[in-house]
């Protein structure tokens, strides 16, 4: 099994280096590890943000564990040439659909949400959004109308195949969690929410132990905030899931704790952290690598297929906590390498 490194750019290096001690640690049989350049890093060595190399090595990996892109020496580029589009080349060139975003909150970092503790402490879920249709791909334009006014547009669409797809990704995260699903859509006023609804229900049948339920997108965002413990897994489309996770991570503390993972069809995929490359604390041993470290126990999860291993990771996260480990993101002032440090202590 071939691992993919691809750290990136500011915080990237700093907290991929920390969950690759964690990794070592673990000492896992058959799995190798193959660096490459990305984002600001490759940019400034080869002139672009996703080289050839990068995106061979990226393709021939089982998974890709990714830290984070954004240098801002790259931000007067042009568009093309800009860190970001690394992230988004690799999402276009290996298909990756389905993006699945965890919102836990540790117990311990209850006073670290934006919610009540004793609400926070009841976020366990995975929203399972989906990256590569909706109105962000539909054709859009800018044109005049018939009496000179501007207008711009944007064709929300999705087909059965895409739908079906996604809902199979939801549907397999729920059999692996709390068989609860909640589908979320705006089917009471778009037609392509009725299709999402229509085939989610009908993928249903493929999957008779999970429990079903649909909601509104507008009274799911109000839920999230009033009762966020009723959710187990939510799948939803592009739009809706773009907004929806970023208020679901904000519920559950610090953004340094948060991992994501993004997945094609054969259930390989690309593992990281939601923040980015956080030029303002790069190169001072700042970083919290905690996201980065769940997101290599995500890899392993789904993956790699050893399940065990990365529960592992997760306790030893938990434990880490629990015993005061907090980086300064969480109040504290432990280093990122002590961090890892307080991770690698509480796996053994
Ligand atoms: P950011 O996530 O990099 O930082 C936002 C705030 O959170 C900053 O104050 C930062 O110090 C803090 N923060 C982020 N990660 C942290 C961690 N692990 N530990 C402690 N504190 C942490 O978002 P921002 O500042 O909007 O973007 C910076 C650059 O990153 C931009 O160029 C942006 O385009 C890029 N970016 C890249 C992403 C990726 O690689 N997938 C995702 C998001 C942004
Ligand atoms: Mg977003």
């Amino acid at each position: 099994m071939l691992v993919a490194l691809l750290p990136g750019d500011g915080i990237g290096p700093e907290v991929i280096t920390q969950a690759r001690r964690v990794l070592d640690a673990l000492a896992i049989d058959g799995l190798t590890f193959e660096e490459a350049l990305v984002g600001g890093a490759a940019y400034k060595a080869t002139g672009h943000p996703l080289p050839p190399e990068t995106l061979d090595l990226a393709k021939r990996a089982d998974a890709i564990l990714f830290g984070a892109v954004g240098d801002p020496d790259c931000d007067a580029l042009e568009r093309h040439l800009r860190p970001e589009q690394a992230i988004l080349g690799l999402r276009k060139e290996l298909s990756l659909f389905a993006n699945l975003r965890p919102a836990t909150l540790f117990p311990e970092l209850a006073d670290a949400s934006a919610l009540r503790p004793e609400v926070a402490t009841q976020i366990d879920m995975i929203i399972v959004r989906e990256l590569n249709g909706d109105v962000y791909f539909g054709e859009k334009g800018m044109r005049k109308t018939a009496d000179g006014k501007r207008e711009g547009y944007d064709i929300m669409s999705y087909n059965e195949d895409e739908v079906r797809r996604i809902a199979r990704v939801g549907f397999e995260t729920a059999m692996a969690r709390g068989k609860k699903l909640c589908s979320v859509d705006k089917a009471n006023v778009l037609e392509t929410s009725q299709l999402w609804r229509d085939v989610v229900i009908e993928t249903h049948a493929e999957y008779p132990e999970v429990a079903l339920s649909h909601m509104y997108v507008d009274n799911c965002a109000m839920q999230l905030v009033r009762n966020p413990g009723q959710f187990d897994v939510i799948v939803t489309g592009n739009l809706f899931g773009d907004i929806l996770s970023d208020q679901a991570s904000m519920c559950a503390g610090s953004i340094g704790m948060l991992p994501s993972a993004s997945l094609d069809s054969n259930q390989k995929g690309l593992y990281e952290p939601i923040h980015g490359s956080a030029p303002d604390i790069a190169g001072q041993g700042k970083a919290n690598p905690l996201a980065t470290i769940l997101s290599a126990a995500m890899m392993l999860r789904y993956s790699l297929n050893m399940p065990a291993i990365a529960d592992r990771i997760d306790a030893a996260v938990a434990k880490a906590l629990a015993a005061g480990a907090r980086s300064p993101d969480l109040g504290g002032t432990m280093s990122t390498s002590e961090m890892g440090d307080a991770v690698l202590a509480a796996l053994t």
